[in-house]
C-alpha cells in the first residue's frame, strides 16, 4: 500500500495546481473593433473549440447563409442573444481554454461607453489586456479610458491589436503610426511590458500564425506572445488576508468563517488576527465541502475554524497577525465613475470593500483626469466614465491594503443608496491619517446636561419643499409658537444662511448638496447645544435630507413637507423668481430645469395651499405634542 502523503507534500501538490501558468486576461475596445471575432479566432485557429461550439457554428452560418461561407466568428463567443441581433457586447463573459503551455480565462467586455462598469470588473483580476483598435480608426478617446482603467486596476501588460490590418492593405506604415502613438500615451501609465501587433482577427493573419501579409512584421503572432508573457509574483507570496463572507454556524458545535482567501496561504496552527477587533487565535482546521485541507491558498474558497472562541462577524478580515493591513476611515483613492447620475462630493453612498459594507462620502476631488492627455484637472464632480483622484470618508474604520499591494483588498465599489447600483469603484491609494490626529475632545458638558438645563429635548424640525411653498413662512409662526412657550430655539433659513456661511454655494446640484451637508452639521451642533432648531430649506434631494437625518440620533429629525403644487408656488412667486426663471433668466430653478424630490415618509405632511399658514404651524405644534417632543 502506498503511504499516505504527509501534509507537507499534499499542500505542496495544491500549490502545484493552483500554479500550473495561468494567465487572466481581458479584451477590451470600442464596438465593432472585433473582439468577439478575435477571440473566436483564437480559439477556432488554435482548435480549442469543443466539437458541440463547430456544430453550432456551421449551422448558423447555414442560417444565415453568408454569401462566402465565411464562419462568423463573433457568434461563436457570445451566447449573449442581444450580440447576435445588435452585434454589441452587454456584459462580462469569462471563457476558458488551454494550450499545452498555459490555462487561459479571458474576460470579454464590452465596447459600449456605457459599460465601463464591465470592463472594470473584467480587469479587475487580469494580469494581461488586449486592447484593440481598428487600423483605419486608430486610438479613440475610448482606446485611452480602457488603457488607464487597466492600469488603475492594476493590469501589468497590454498588448495593443491593430486590428482589420486587412482593411489597409495590410499597411506597415498605418501599424506604425498607431503603435507609436499609443507608446508615447501609455509611457504615463507605467506598464511592465506594451507590445503593438497588427492582426486581422477576421482573416487570421497573425492570431495563431505569422502571416506573408505582414512579413514586414518580425514578431509573435497573439497566441505566442500570450503564452509566452512572463507575469511577475503571485498572490500566494503576500501576507494572509480572507475578508469573512459569512459566519458559518450550522449548529451548536462547530463555528467557522467562510470566505475566499484573498493573497497569502493558511495552515492549521497558523495565528490570525481578526480586524478591525485586532484579537489574534490560531487556524485549527480549513474545511471545504471536499473535507478538510492542510493548506490553502489565494483563491480557494474554505470555511476557517479559529482555536478560540473570538468575536468575528461577516465584513470583518482575518489577516496574518504581523503584516496587519491598515485601519481608517478616510482615504486617498483612484475613482472611476460608472453612472450616468453624476458623482457629488459630499453625498452620501454605499461604499463595499470586500464584503464589508460601510457608508461614506467622497470628501474632495483632487483631480479629473483627461483621458485623452492624461492631464489632471479640475473638477467638482464626476459624470459617467469620468476617472479621477478623490479622497474618502467612511462611517468606520476599515481594513484596507493598498492596492497596488492587494488587489483584493484594495478595491472598492461605490453603491447608490436609493437604487442599489454600482455607479463606481475605486483603488486605495493609502489611508489619510488626518483622523488618527485628530481626537475627539471630551467636553464635560455635554447635550444631556445643557438640555435638562434648558428644560427640553433638542431635535431639528427640517421643512423642505418648492421655492414659494410656505417653509419659511410657516417655520418663522412655529418658531414663535415655541418661543412663547418657553421652548429655546434656533431658525436656519436658506435665503440668510445663503449671506454668511455658504454665500459662496449656488444652485449647481454639487452646491446645494454642500449647502445642506453643512446646514446638517450646523444643525447637530444645536442640537447638541440642546436647541430645538428649525431649518428651512427646499432640500431638494432625498439622499442629503436623509444624510441629515443619519447625522442626528433616532428620533431627533422630524421631517416637514410642505406641499404645494408647483402652480400654486409658482402663481404666488413672492421673489419674481419664477417668472426670470421661465423668462430664461435664472438657471436651475427648482422645479423648472431642476428637480425637486418629494419625501416618501415625512414625519409631518402639510398641503400647503388648502389651509392659512397659522393653520399649518397650528398643526405642526399639535403633532410635537403628541409625540413628546415638546410638552
Ligand atoms: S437648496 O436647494 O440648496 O436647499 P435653499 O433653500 O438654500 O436651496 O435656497 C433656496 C432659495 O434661494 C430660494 O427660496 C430662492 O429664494 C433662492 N434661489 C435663487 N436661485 C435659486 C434657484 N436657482 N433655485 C432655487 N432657489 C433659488
Amino acid at each position: 500500500m502506498k503511504p499516505a502523503p504527509d501534509a507537507q507534500s499534499f499542500a505542496e501538490y495544491i500549490f502545484r495546481q493552483e500554479s500550473k501558468d495561468q494567465l487572466r486576461f481581458i479584451t477590451c475596445g470600442s464596438v465593432d473593433d472585433g473582439k468577439s471575432t478575435l477571440i473566436g479566432r483564437l480559439l477556432y485557429d488554435a482548435a480549442l473549440l469543443y466539437e458541440d461550439q463547430l456544430a453550432a457554428l456551421r449551422q448558423e452560418v447555414a442560417r444565415q447563409g453568408h454569401p462566402s461561407m465565411e464562419i462568423d466568428f463573433a457568434n461563436l463567443v457570445d451566447g449573449l442573444e442581444a450580440e447576435l441581433e445588435q452585434k454589441i457586447t452587454i456584459d462580462v463573459a469569462y471563457r476558458y481554454f488551454s494550450t499545452a503551455k498555459r490555462k487561459f480565462i479571458v474576460a470579454d467586455t464590452p465596447g459600449h461607453e456605457q459599460y465601463t462598469r464591465n470592463m472594470a470588473t473584467g480587469a479587475s483580476t487580469a494580469d494581461l489586456a488586449v486592447i484593440l483598435v481598428d487600423a483605419r480608426k486608430g486610438l479613440l478617446t475610448q482606446t485611452r479610458r480602457h488603457s488607464f482603467i487597466a492600469s488603475l486596476l492594476g493590469i501589468r501588460h497590454v498588448i495593443l491589436a491593430v486590428n482589420k490590418i486587412d482593411l489597409t492593405d495590410y499597411s506597415q506604415e498605418v501599424f506604425e503610426a498607431i503603435a507609436s502613438e499609443y507608446r508615447i500615451f501609455a509611457a504615463a501609465l507605467n506598464f511592465a511590458t506594451v507590445t503593438p501587433i497588427p492582426v486581422s482577427a477576421r482573416f487570421g493573419d497573425n492570431i495563431t500564425r505569422r502571416s506573408d501579409k505582414l512579413a514586414w512584421y518580425d514578431g509573435p503572432p497573439l497566441l505566442d506572445l500570450l503564452q509566452s508573457i512572463e507575469i511577475a509574483s503571485s498572490k500566494r507570496d503576500r501576507p494572509f488576508r480572507m475578508p469573512v463572507q459569512w459566519v458559518n454556524r450550522p449548529h451548536q458545535d462547530f463555528r467557522g468563517f467562510s470566505g475566499t482567501i484573498a493573497s497569502g496561504s493558511v495552515r492549521p496552527g497558523d495565528a490570525v488576527t481578526v480586524v478591525p477587533s485586532g484579537r489574534t487565535t490560531t487556524v485549527s482546521r480549513i474545511v471545504t465541502h471536499d473535507g478538510d485541507l492542510p493548506a490553502a491558498a489565494a483563491g480557494q474558497a474554505v470555511t476557517l475554524v479559529l482555536a478560540d472562541e473570538v468575536d468575528v462577524s461577516r465584513g470583518d478580515l482575518l489577516s496574518s497577525p504581523t503584516e496587519r493591513p491598515a485601519l481608517s476611515d478616510q482615504f486617498s483613492a483612484n475613482l472611476i465613475w460608472m453612472h450616468e447620475a453624476p458623482m457629488i462630493p459630499g453625498r452620501s453612498y454605499l461604499f463595499k470593500f470586500g464584503s464589508k459594507l460601510v457608508t461614506g462620502s467622497i470628501t474632495a476631488i483632487k483631480h479629473r483626469v483627461n483621458v485623452d492627455t492624461m492631464e489632471p484637472g479640475a473638477a467638482r464632480q464626476f459624470e459617467l466614465n469620468e476617472i479621477g483622484l478623490v479622497n474618502l470618508a467612511v462611517g468606520e474604520q476599515i481594513a484596507v491594503d493598498a492596492y497596488k499591494d492587494s488587489r483584493a483588498t484594495g478595491g472598492f465599489i461605490v453603491i447608490d443608496r436609493l437604487s442599489n447600483q454600482t455607479v463606481g469603484a475605486g483603488t486605495i491609494n493609502f489611508p489619510l491619517r488626518r483622523s488618527e490626529n485628530i481626537h475627539w475632545q471630551a467636553i464635560d458638558l455635554d447635550k444631556k446636561t445643557r438640555s435638562q438645563a434648558l428644560g427640553q429635548r433638542p431635535f431639528v424640525l427640517w421643512f423642505t419643499g418648492l421655492s414659494g411653498a410656505g417653509k419659511s413662512t410657516i417655520a418663522n409662526l412655529v418658531e414663535k409658537r415655541l418661543f412663547s412657550m418657553n421652548r429655546h430655539t434656533y431658525l436656519l433659513d436658506g435665503d440668510n444662511v445663503r449671506h454668511g456661511l455658504n454665500h459662496d454655494l449656488g444652485f449647481t446640484e454639487a452646491d446645494r448638496v454642500e449647502n445642506i451637508r453643512r446646514i446638517g452639521e450646523t444643525a447637530k451642533l444645536f442640537v447638541d447645544a440642546g436647541l430645538i432648531v428649525l431649518c428651512s430649506f427646499i432640500s431638494p434631494y432625498r439622499s442629503e435630507r436623509r444624510m441629515v437625518r443619519e447625522l442626528l440620533e433616532p428620533g431627533e429629525f422630524v421631517e416637514v413637507f410642505v406641499d404645494a403644487p408647483l402652480e400654486i408656488a409658482e402663481r404666488r412667486d413672492p421673489k419674481g423668481l419664477y417668472r426670470k426663471a421661465r423668462a430664461g433668466e435664472l438657471q436651475n430653478f427648482t422645479g423648472i430645469d431642476s428637480p425637486y424630490e418629494a419625501p416618501q415618509a415625512p414625519e409631518i405632511h402639510l398641503a400647503a395651499g388648502s389651509r392659512t399658514p397659522d393653520e399649518l404651524a397650528q398643526a405642526v405644534i399639535d403633532y410635537l405634542r403628541e409625540h413628546r417632543h415638546v410638552s
